[in-house]
């Protein structure tokens, strides 16, 4: 197939790609650049042996997109573009809404000419707000807590607004637990611009020497060892959910919701004693206030994307700490200009 990539050269959007590529599809990227590095689209194709498109467009630049996507003739989207920063987003939360659910109208109203009703979507169990029951399931109650979070969330109703309108329109969401890890080539992986909000980064930071210690936020909460617990999955089995999420949809239709995550719950305490572990490198570490807007255990119920997709997130907390490792250590300013 011909797949549009939304944000292809990101963190999780460049590993899809490769996987995409390796899988026989053709791939055409889009992304504007502004959190990620053409360097990353040059690695894509040296991974896969066979290079992606790339359409330098930004999504809310409308014209310019309707052009780019005529000129893809995709069969399917994978819509990965959009801005991720829970903080920043409190703070500009104009910016937010603009960028993630003005940019995704942007790409809806310019697929819709075109024969291509197929879309995969890149959502986040932050969907599942402050009080989550867990294990997650997908008919669990939705809300946010903050712009980012609600952004998406009101992304997860346009589609499925969109697709009970017409039910020609093929939709998966996808609501990711927390990425982490990279290539096992240590080729592509994340690269965090600025100081890093999310943990794997900040730890393979510490690890490089780029940062002095790791800040723990919160040793008090509900769980076992008092840090708060997250169920950490590879970006690889992630990149792999999405190759099964497309080919179901392409197989039966319809608007699905998939959880992907491991299942497994792990603390801040043990993502620190995996990454010493699987590197031998000490992560100096001190406990500090909780993190506004923390919660204290997020986990998922993967069975639905199990059983539907035949797909399972396998990767061990080791080997996602020696991959993480593996890209951080042979990049450790991250990609090139
Ligand atoms: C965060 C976002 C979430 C988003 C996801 C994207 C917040 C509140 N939530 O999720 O909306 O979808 O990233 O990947 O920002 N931790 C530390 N020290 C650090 C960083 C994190 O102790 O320097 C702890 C956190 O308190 C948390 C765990 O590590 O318990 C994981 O944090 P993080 O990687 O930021 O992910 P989430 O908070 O789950």
């Amino acid at each position: 197939m011909r797949i549009l990539v939304t944000g292809g050269a990101g963190y999780i959007g460049s590993h899809t790609c490769v996987l995409l590529l390796e899988a026989g599809h053709e791939v055409v990227i889009v992304d504007d650049f502004s959190n990620s590095k053409p360097e990353a689209v040059r690695r894509i194709g040296e991974l896969a042996g066979r290079g992606a498109e790339l359409a330098e467009v930004d999504l809310l630049d409308r014209a310019s997109l309707d052009d780019a996507v005529a000129e893809a003739g995709p069969e399917a989207v994978v819509h990965f573009a959009g801005l991720k920063a829970v903080g920043e987003s409190v703070a500009q939360p104009l910016r937010y809404y603009r960028t993630n659910v003005a940019g995704t109208l942007n790409l809806l109203e310019a697929l819709a000419p075109t024969g291509c009703r197929t879309v995969v979507f890149s959502s986040s169990a932050t969907v599942y707000g402050p009080e989550p029951q867990l294990p997650l399931k997908e008919d669990a109650p939705t809300s946010a807590t903050n712009p980012y979070g609600w952004s998406k969330f009101m992304i997860e109703q346009i589609l499925a607004d969109l697709h009970a309108a017409d039910d020609s329109w093929a939709i998966a969401t996808l609501r990711y637990f927390n990425p982490v890890g990279a290539h096992p080539s240590g080729r592509i992986g994340e690269d965090p611009q600025g100081i890093p909000n999310n943990l794997l980064p900040f730890v393979s930071q510490v690890a490089v020497g780029r940062r002095e210690k790791l800040s723990v936020f919160g040793d008090d909460y509900d769980t076992p060892d008092g840090t708060g617990v997250r169920d950490y999955l590879h970006v690889v089995d992630l990149a792999a959910g999405h190759l099964a999420a497309l080919h179901r949809l392409v197989e039966v239709g319809g608007h699905h919701v998939w959880n992907l995550g491991t299942g497994q719950g792990r603390s801040v305490f043990e993502v620190i004693a995996a990454f010493e572990r699987a590197t031998g490198v000490p992560i100096p570490y001190e406990v500090t206030d909780r993190r506004p807007g923390d919660i204290a255990a997020s986990y998922a119920d993967p069975t639905k994307a199990n059983q539907e997709l035949g797909w399972t997130a396998d990767h061990t907390l080791d080997a996602i700490c020696a991959d993480a490792w593996r890209w951080q250590s042979q990049n450790p300013e991250g990609y090139p200009d």
